[in-house]
């Protein structure tokens, strides 16, 4: 059975960090910094250097900023 709130809230999840990737762009910009969405990674490596465990939280996108 489809867990409507559960559905919901894993859509505003991807909603949400796409809003949070855009506003580092403009907050880049403002800067003076370039920034660059990248979704190709090594999960369990950027998981470990940031320490989440990619279960209870994961690696979902990633901007680089410089
Ligand atoms: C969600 C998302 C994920 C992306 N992931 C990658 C990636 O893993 N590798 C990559 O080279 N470009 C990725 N891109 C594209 C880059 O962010 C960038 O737009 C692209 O490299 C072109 O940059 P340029 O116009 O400055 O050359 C991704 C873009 C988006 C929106």
């Amino acid at each position: 059975m489809i867990n409507i709130n559960r559905e919901r809230g894993l859509r505003f999840l991807y909603l949400d960090a796409g809003h949070m990737a855009e506003h580092l762009y403009l907050l880049a910009t403002a800067y003076g910094f370039g920034a660059c969405a990248l979704g190709g990674a090594y999960d369990r490596e950027v998981e470990k250097w940031i320490g989440i465990d990619g279960l209870q939280e994961t690696l979902l996108y990633g901007v680089v900023v410089g």
